[in-house]
């Protein structure tokens, strides 16, 4: 695989996991932002064009065992990973960091009102992200996973209430860019996860819950954005 500075930021983070794990820890945007090219999207993260190849090329040895291919895995492979790996995840995480978003706002919110912004921000993205899972797993998923199998067996589908997939896809990218700007937000304003020197060890477990919802996140947006939904796209024409 080769790549430079004018390849997309999806057609790298597609290409293998290990790939994506280079952009995200570099903090590139390549899930919302995957159409920019290497260049443009290391524009701001202090990171060059040349050491995200540099990294991009020793990376090839650091597959996990947990990497799949998902390219050419079955789409209700993907649909399940998803499912079960981060929308389990966001489920779980979001009960457990608010309640220690509130136990460090009472402790240090008077000190320190970026906490009550967090809190706010957090709020948000809870309730916004738990209304688009549900939508995915209500309608987009399962019909996703009956076009995939109605081309298996090769009996036509009925049109869906919403004509094509594409719309359910549009409605759902443009969420991901709202929640995308939420986690910005949020990264803002606790000075990139930054805890202040007076932090005690619930802020700093906290910064590192907040770290990582974001970052799965990142994962979890690019596997739908520039997998799941090209591959529904292709199939349905
Ligand atoms: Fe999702
Ligand atoms: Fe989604």
């Amino acid at each position: 695989m080769s790549f430079n500075n004018e390849t997309a930021l999806k057609e790298i983070a597609v290409s293998s996991p290990a790939a994506a794990r280079v952009l995200e820890e570099a903090g590139v945007d390549y899930c919302c932002g995957g159409n920019h090219s290497l260049e443009e999207g290391c524009a701001g993260t202090g990171v060059a064009a040349q050491e995200i190849l540099a990294r991009l090329r020793a990376s090839t040895e650091q597959a996990r065992p947990e990497d799949a291919d998902w390219r050419s895995a079955r789409l209700a492979k993907l649909t399940e990973h998803i499912r079960q790996k981060h929308h389990g995840y966001v489920r779980e995480a979001i009960p457990r960091v608010s309640a220690l978003l509130e136990k460090v706002k009472t402790k240090h919110g008077t000190n320190h009102p970026e906490i009550a912004t967090l809190e706010g921000h957090f709020q948000q993205l809870g309730q916004e992200m738990i209304a688009h899972m549900q939508k995915e797993e209500m309608i987009l998923f399962p019909y996703i996973e009956r076009l995939e199998q109605s081309k298996q067996i090769g009996a036509p589908l009925e049109r869906p209430f919403f004509q094509t997939v594409r719309n359910p896809i549009q409605m759902m990218m443009n969420e991901h860019d709202a929640a995308g700007n939420l986690a910005k937000q949020i990264r803002e304003a606790s000075s990139n996860y930054a805890p202040p020197a007076d932090a005690c060890a619930s802020y700093q477990r906290l910064y590192g819950e907040l770290r990582q919802f974001e970052a799965d996140l990142h994962t979890h947006v690019h596997l739908e954005n520039n997998i799941l939904f090209p591959r529904a796209v292709e199939l349905e024409n």
